[in-house]
């Protein structure tokens, strides 16, 4: 059964490594919400050696974006292969869309036409030289995105991923000159979008805060203000339990 009480369909953003796919990690565990993130995907179209892959790999490492109309399309058909493109489900997107023309396009195409649009979009606010030094300390798990950070969330074994053991690696992108240019593109792409969701009623919440666990718990307690979380049974019954022993 859903965890929340009314569907929750998400958009993470914020500039190259604020904790899009961490805090999507989090939620994903504790709401039981999938996500997408459109880094991933391309990350796994490049591991596959896919026409997409092969373009992907030099935008990406020269930290430029893809064309919008191919990622709208990338996107699109994930989101209708899981057959998300519907007003009861709930669902988290990291990385799509990022500029205003993604979505339009998304909202145009895919989600209005489903009554499915976005109903939170999170900004996630964090400094530039927390940013930098996050990223040069990143590990990543290819195949499932999972994010690791030598400083602050080590992988149990070094160098290997907790759940399947396989692996990990550092980004080509995790340079600190493509960094820069990420952002760069960030500020000039993708922060117009704040301005686009300023306008779609009441979707827009920004966070901001050093660690990730104080912006999780501002993040969790927002999407329960928003969506209502369902009474947890086995906790229910634990002290319905310990009521009937006294
Ligand atoms: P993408 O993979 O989306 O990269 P990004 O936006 O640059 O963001 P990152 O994944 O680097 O950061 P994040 O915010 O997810 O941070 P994370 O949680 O890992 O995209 C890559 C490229 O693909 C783009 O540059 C572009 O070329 C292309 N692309 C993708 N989508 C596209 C689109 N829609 N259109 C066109 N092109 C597209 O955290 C970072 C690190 O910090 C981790 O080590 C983590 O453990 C650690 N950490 C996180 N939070 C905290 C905290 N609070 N305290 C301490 N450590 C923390
Ligand atoms: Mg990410």
């Amino acid at each position: 059964m859903p965890r929340l009480l009314r569907p929750a369909r998400v958009l993470l953003l914020g500039p190259p490594g604020s904790g899009k796919g961490t805090q999507t990690e989090r939620l994903l565990k504790h709401f039981e919400i999938p996500g997408i993130s459109s880094g991933d995907i391309l990350r796994r179209h490049i591991k596959d050696g896919t026409e997409i892959g092969q373009l992907a790999s030099s935008i990406i490492n020269q930290g430029k974006l893809l064309p919008d109309d191919l990622m709208t399309k990338v996107v699109a058909s994930e989101l209708r292969r899981r057959h998300w493109l519907s007003p009861s489900t709930s669902w988290l997107l990291d990385g799509f869309p990022r500029t205003p023309a993604q979505a339009k396009m998304l909202d145009a195409q895919e989600l209005e036409p489903a009554n499915a649009s976005m109903n939170l979009v999170v900004e996630l606010q964090v400094s530039e030289d927390a940013m930098l030094e996050r990223i040069a300390n990143r590990l990543v798990h290819v195949p499932s995105g999972r994010v690791y950070n030598l400083m602050y969330n080590p992988p149990k074994v070094p160098g290997r991923d907790d759940i399947t053991g396989e692996p990990l690696s550092r980004r080509p992108d995790d340079d600190p000159a493509v960094f820069r240019k990420r952002l760069k593109e960030y500020r000039a792409s993708t922060e117009p979008l704040v301005e686009y969701y300023k306008k779609s009623g009441d979707v827009l919440w920004s966070v901001a805060g050093e660690t990730s666990d104080v912006i999780y718990a501002q993040l969790e307690k927002e999407v329960v203000r928003r969506f209502g979380e369902r009474a947890d049974e086995s906790a229910e019954m634990d002290s319905e339990a310990a009521g009937s022993a006294d």
